[in-house]
């Protein structure tokens, strides 16, 4: 089985962010969403997988990853020529995956990574496509599966009037029976090849498809607050919530006169003075926060927070910003930063 991850796409609801970083390299608990997944793919025993991007992606990504790639995981680059949707994505890919079978997921999707026994159930019933399922309180916002007695009736892309809470989350286990079907497929109304659209045409070719009910946990990163929420999930299941250890510190790193509340990881060559962090802050290498009070917040590589009175929360720091305290006082401020942006407050 190979692993296919997709990084195209533009990510517009997390600007400026989005500006200077793909979304699938945002850094949660300091390290880029998209390794979560690569660790997953290895850890179902997948030694080969394609990461489809943009031209954009191809700059940045190989860079970003550096160390970051299981040792076991040889990775190929495979470039989209614009985000036409995820079943064009799969056809992209197309030379790649040849005749196997193979598990695709979103990359800017983050889950507790256990992917394990669904690939068991793929196996063991031959079928030519496995979903992962999970209900929603919005069903509207993602593909949705209309499911009775255990057989998948109906995939619709975005319902206006849903027919189910069980959303398709971005993680699927296909076969090549997907690509006849995608051949069978039209534009949706936004113009893209809808994946959801696809595996509706193999339903109606006959495929078995077989629904899987996720029971971990699962996030698809979009927006500043699914951001927040899995640098939170992910401190959380690395580190752990027992107080005394829970507080992971980059062996170069200085902390002086300062309070650190776990979960809480400090990057590599940063230097901590006179400042209360966390819990659930993540702090990219060789930034400076001196004089301060962060909590709950992402803060990414080379960045600089000092003499701040107000306490910084829920906040996103994109590398190289600046923050500067002046005034005294002050209430808790939430500030969403893209790359080098400076801001006295
Ligand atoms: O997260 C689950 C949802 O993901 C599913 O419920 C939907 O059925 C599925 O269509 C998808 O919906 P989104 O609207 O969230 O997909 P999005 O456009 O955000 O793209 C998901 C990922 O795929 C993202 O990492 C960008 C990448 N992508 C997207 C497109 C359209 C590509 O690599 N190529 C593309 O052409």
């Amino acid at each position: 089985m190979k692993g296919l991850v997709l990084s195209g796409g533009t990510g517009t609801r997390l600007q400026p962010f989005t500006w200077s970083t793909p979304k699938q390299l945002i850094p949660v608990a300091n390290r880029p969403l998209l390794s979560f997944i690569l660790w997953a793919l290895q850890k179902v025993g997948i030694a080969q997988a394609g990461i489809i991007t943009g031209d954009e992606g191809l700059e940045r990504i190989p860079h970003k990853l550096e160390g970051q790639i299981p040792p076991a995981l040889e990775l190929t680059y495979i470039r989209q020529v614009g985000p036409l949707g995820l079943a064009h994505a799969v056809k992209t890919a197309h030379s790649f995956l040849g005749e196997d079978d193979f598990m695709m997921v979103l990359g800017d999707n983050i889950f507790d990574l256990s992917l394990g026994e669904a690939v068991a159930v793929f196996k063991q019933t031959g079928a030519d496509a496995l979903l992962f399922l999970t209900p929603v309180d919005d069903p509207q916002r993602y593909g949705i599966a209309e499911v009775r007695d255990g057989q998948i009736l109906s995939l619709v892309e975005k319902p206006v009037t849903p027919r189910s809470n069980l959303a398709i989350m971005g993680i699927y286990l296909l076969s090549k029976a997907i690509f006849p079907a995608i051949d069978r497929t039209r534009p949706s109304a936004r113009g893209e090849l809808e994946i959801t659209d696809a595996l509706q045409e193999l339903l109606n070719m006959g495929g078995k498809i077989v629904p899987y009910l996720y029971r971990g946990w699962w996030l698809d990163v979009g927006k500043p607050e699914d951001v927040l929420a899995a640098n939170r999930k992910m401190l959380d299941l690395l580190l752990g919530t027992v107080p005394a250890d829970n507080c992971s510190v980059g062996l170069s790193s200085s902390v002086t006169d300062s309070t650190l509340r776990g979960p809480l990881i400090i990057g590599e060559g940063c230097r901590i003075t006179n400042a209360i962090l966390g819990p659930y802050c993540a702090i990219g290498r060789g930034s400076v926060i001196e004089n301060a009070r962060i909590m709950e917040s992402v803060v990414c590589e080379d960045v600089e927070i000092c003499n701040l009175e107000a306490q910084l929360y829920k906040s996103i720091i994109a590398e190289n910003a600046r923050i500067q305290g002046q005034s005294e006082g002050g209430a808790n401020v939430r500030l969403l930063l893209g790359a080098g942006s400076s801001i006295i407050l």
